[in-house]
């Protein structure tokens, strides 16, 4: 594994590749890696020649009062384990590399980012749109990885790509979860062991709220009353629960063939995300 810090020299490199028909299979990540990303790295493996892996902590995507300076980092560790998964290229820029003293490509998110983490997170999506087209434009990737536990933003990213044109075929993967089901995230590693278990409640809710639906329920108010109960022994703040068009991402009011039950809400300090796909 060939580790880059340098914008140019990493495109440089690909672009080698490129001219010989290489293709190429980029996961872009903020690091402290778990099986999630483990799972996109594999993926990426299985359908190209060569593997990117990027690892940049994104201050732009981090509010005034978010966990910019506090997010896990553990940069031996991850080198350790995309080097077992036979990543080719680390790319590890630095901030000013990635936003030049004069840089002003800042990236209106569209639409999508109006609903569910837009309105909590003001910013937070342009961060990510901004971002993630500055690496699209270094790397140049076929294939680009996410995953379906920040549904929103790779349903941000699609969009993205469509809009400016990209040549590169986003691929979304399941949720990696724990035993118990939670979601596997670098936040995780903030939970004490008192909110680990509390943690447990967000899929429980998901999975009392899917089973209402296939029982017949098609009241999203009613079912978001019922997730809400799963949750609020357990949880400091729910920032929200909802029902909404999968493509779209608009609130329902009635449960149609596809909904996506999406929760955000606050584990201690910690603010928690996860979601689940019901067709009926
Ligand atoms: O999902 C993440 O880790 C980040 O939002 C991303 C896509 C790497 C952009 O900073």
């Amino acid at each position: 594994m060939r580790v880059i810090k340098s914008p140019e020299h990493l495109s440089e490199a690909l672009s080698r590749f490129r001219k010989r028909g290489k293709q190429v299979g980029f996961v872009p990540t903020m690091g402290y890696l778990h099986e999630g990303h483990l799972f996109l790295v594999r993926r990426a493996r299985k359908e190209n020649d060569i593997v990117v892996v990027s690892i940049f902590v994104n201050p732009t995507q981090f509010g005034p009062h978010e966990d910019f300076k506090r997010y896990p980092r553990d940069l031996k560790r991850d080198r350790k384990l995309l080097r077992r998964d036979h990543v080719d290229y680390l790319f590890l820029p630095s901030r000013s590399s990635i936003y030049p003293k004069y840089f002003n490509d800042v990236v209106d998110p569209g639409p999508l980012a109006r609903y569910l983490c837009g309105p909590k997170r003001p910013g937070h999506f342009r961060g990510v749109a901004t971002v993630v087209k500055r690496l699209f434009r270094i790397v140049h990737p076929d294939r680009a990885y996410f995953g379906e536990k920040d549904y929103q933003q790779s349903r941000m990213i699609e969009a993205l790509v469509q809009r400016f044109r990209m040549p590169i075929k986003v691929r979304t993967c399941p949720i990696v979860r724990e035993k118990d089901g939670l979601a596997m995230s670098s936040r995780n590693r903030y939970l004490s062991r008192r909110e680990r278990i509390s943690a447990r409640s967000l899929y429980q809710s998901l999975l009392q709220a899917k089973k209402l639906i296939r029982a017949g329920e098609r009241d999203v108010s009613v079912i978001k009353k019922m997730a809400r109960s799963v949750l609020l022994p357990y949880l400091s703040k729910i920032d929200y629960i909802e029902l909404v068009d999968p493509d779209q991402l608009t609130p329902l009011r009635k449960v149609q063939s596809r909904v996506l039950i999406a929760i955000a809400c606050y584990v201690g300090s910690t603010r928690l995300i996860d979601n689940i796909l019901v067709k009926v």
